[in-house]
């Protein structure tokens, strides 16, 4: 069954994502050739907290960490770790939960460090891309694999893969909940999208192959092939007209908060 949430439930929704978007963004200022991700999880956690929020991932099924940092070839649940250092030319996906009011909010994006290659920046791009066309089938009418099908057609345009084994998913009082929304398939399959449904949207793409394996320490999915991989992840709620996306970080993100920091 899938959850119609209620509109004061959708507006502490809003309020979780939103936290979570602008903490990803306070990471993102962060990222440069040094730093650890275990570094970045410790901020990660403590901005979580000082939200009155908890972190929803530690814990989760014996998940030890608060954010993913999946490095170049690791496509997601990457463990931060003091001895996981970024270099220039890596790309780093962080994805990030937060528990609040009992509600969960859940995002994800791909960053470079410093000077990265041209297939990192294209892929990471197209990534992004394909998140747009899969929100943007997210409509009253439309069917869930009309999401699937828009991400996947615009990965394999530009001639990169999507991930099979590892899909999107509603989000609400737990952070996975039905339906699974799978980043490939056929158009028009699958329930009907309503109102006031919440989708966690999160494409991962790879640079070579979809195919990927996960580690020996039981989280860390990598490619096969060894080539890189980007993920983006929107929380968005179906509404009648277009999807409103609710992690999105609040007005004024870091530019604008340097600027209001200069004037004082
Ligand atoms: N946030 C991931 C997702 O987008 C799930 C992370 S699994 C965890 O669905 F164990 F790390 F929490
Ligand atoms: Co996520
Ligand atoms: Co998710």
């Amino acid at each position: 069954m899938i959850v119609i949430r209620s509109p004061e439930e959708l507006e502490t929704l809003r309020e979780a994502n939103r936290i979570v978007a602008r903490i990803l963004q306070e990471l993102a200022d962060d990222i440069k050739p040094g730093i650890s991700t275990e570094w970045l999880d410790q901020k990660a956690e403590r901005l979580i907290l000082k939200a009155h929020g908890r972190p929803a991932f530690k814990g989760y099924r014996g998940y030890p960490k608060t954010i993913c940092a999946s490095l170049n070839e690791q496509v997601v649940h990457g463990i931060p770790s003091p001895s996981v250092v970024l270099r220039e030319g890596d790309i780093i996906s962080i994805d990030i939960g937060i528990v609040y009011r009992g509600y969960v909010g859940d995002t994800a994006a791909t960053y470079p460090v410093g000077e990265i290659s041209e297939e990192k920046r294209r892929l990471i791009q197209v990534t992004r891309e394909s998140l747009c066309k899969g929100i943007k089938q997210a409509r009253v009418g439309k069917r869930l694999s009309d999401i699937s099908h828009a991400v996947q057609a615009h990965v394999e345009k530009h001639g990169f893969s999507v991930v099979r084994d590892f899909v999107g998913h509603g989000i609400g009082q737990q952070m996975h909940e039905e339906p699974q929304i799978p980043n490939f398939g056929r158009p028009n399959q699958g329930p009907r999208l309503e109102t006031g449904m919440v989708l966690a949207i999160e494409p991962m793409v790879n640079a070579g192959t979809y195919e990927v394996k996960v580690l020996d320490d039981r989280w860390t999915a990598v490619t096969k092939d060894g080539r890189p991989s980007a993920h983006f992840e929107h929380s968005i709620a179906v509404t009648n007209g277009e999807a409103d996306i609710l992690s999105l970080p609040p007005e004024g993100g870091t530019a604008a908060r340097s600027v209001t920091h200069v004037r004082g």
